[in-house]
């Protein structure tokens, strides 16, 4: 069947919003929807061209830049969403906390959070400082039109909070988990800063147009769940909440969370976002079929041959079994050596994917 014939007897009610804003409230789609973690990077040309004029904070900043970088990676991947082009941690700036990036260490800020004190002095009145991100949403936005989903994001109170502690990445969370459980009001107080910074920054991206949010909390597998419930689940819970309440949904993305789904559902995250170490169709039973999931190609997979590549894919598609409610995704970020071409060969696969006639 020609597509426009598809169109022409697809309900209207199916085509009214996008597909991606669609599956994640749920509701039918003509084809599950598809976008990457961290499209816009260094495996692609057209970046490590702009890269060697700006640094990361550069682009960041200047939301031309920004919006031109989150733009080309869509269109040349031909994906159903664009995640605005940002970093996690640029909420730290305003907040008091000045960090750079250093080339292969990754992010460092250079006056860690350790003692009482300074995590009293942190700001939680600069958050406007941020609007560069916003600008740059709206020019996406003027792009895409309705065409495109386009996400905003920022990192959940726990992730920040640990970059905030550790002064960058981190192993064993030693020094987060100190303070966690030695200083727990100072804990708390640190996550209660960082909500608020956080609802004011998606408040501004939900105003520019971003039309869903994602919350990265990448490094909460490393908790247990007894402590996932007493010491991240409050702070997560509030922020989803709160983003709800401006009017679109929220995405809450962990790796290594096979044990803290049903208890990252509870938050009342509209999507989950899965990783690929259990299959999509276990967790999404975890998770509860009364919440949408993304996910959960292994990035690493798209080093494999292309007949590879498929059944994965295909695995992961028949794992979803056309329930209304599933995006297309990897499990984490594209790393920066992957083939351009095979990212684009699993859009095609996503977008030609049919469950009767694979399925049979
Ligand atoms: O997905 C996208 O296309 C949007 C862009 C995006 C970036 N960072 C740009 C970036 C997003 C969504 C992020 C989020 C982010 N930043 C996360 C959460 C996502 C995840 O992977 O779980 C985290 C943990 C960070 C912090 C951060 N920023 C790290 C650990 C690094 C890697 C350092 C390195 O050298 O590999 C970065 C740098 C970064 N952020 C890059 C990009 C494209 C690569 C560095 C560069 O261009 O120099």
């Amino acid at each position: 069947m020609e597509p426009q014939n598809l169109i022409a007897t697809v309900p209207d009610a199916i085509l009214d919003g996008n597909r991606f804003v669609r599956a994640c409230l749920r509701r039918p789609v003509d084809r599950t929807p598809v976008w990457f973690l961290r499209q816009a990077g260094r495996y692609m040309q057209e970046y490590r061209d702009v890269r060697k004029h700006h640094t990361l904070v550069e682009i960041c900043k200047q939301p031309d830049i920004a919006a031109e970088v989150t733009i080309t990676a869509a269109e040349k991947l031909g994906v159903d969403a664009a995640i605005i082009f940002a970093d996690l941690l640029l909420p730290l700036e305003p907040m008091g906390l000045p960090f750079e990036f250093l080339a292969g260490e990754g992010p460092v800020v250079h006056h860690p959070v350790r003692t009482a004190e300074h995590i009293r002095a942190l700001r939680t009145d600069r958050a406007d400082e941020l609007g560069y991100v916003a600008r740059a949403i709206q020019k996406v936005a003027a792009h895409f039109r309705d065409r495109l989903g386009i996400i905003g994001f920022c990192g959940a109170p726990f992730t920040l909070a640990s970059y905030m502690i550790e002064g960058g990445g981190s192993r064993n969370y030693i020094h987060t988990k100190q303070m966690m459980y030695r200083d727990t009001l100072s804990w708390r107080l640190l996550l209660d800063k960082l909500v608020t910074v956080l609802e004011h920054y998606c408040r501004l991206q939900v105003l520019a147009g971003a039309d869903v949010i994602q919350i990265f909390d990448s490094w909460v597998g490393s908790l247990g769940l007894e402590d996932y419930r007493d010491y991240a689940f409050e702070a997560s819970k509030r922020l989803v909440r709160s983003v709800q309440q401006m009017g679109v949904p929220v995405i809450y993305f962990g790796v290594e969370t096979s044990g803290l789904l049903a208890a990252m559902a509870a938050t009342g995250a509209d999507v989950i976002g899965l990783d690929w170490r259990q299959p999509l169709d276990e967790s999404w039973r975890a998770v509860g079929h009364g919440h949408a999931v993304q996910g959960n190609l292994d990035p690493i997979t798209l080093f494999a041959p292309l007949e590879v590549i498929e059944l994965r894919v295909k695995e992961i598609l028949r794992a979803a079994n056309g329930r209304p409610g599933h995006i297309f995704n990897l499990g984490h970020g594209i790393v920066p050596t992957t083939p351009v071409e095979n990212v684009q060969a699993v859009v095609k696969m996503v977008r030609e994917f049919k469950l009767e006639t694979d399925n049979g």
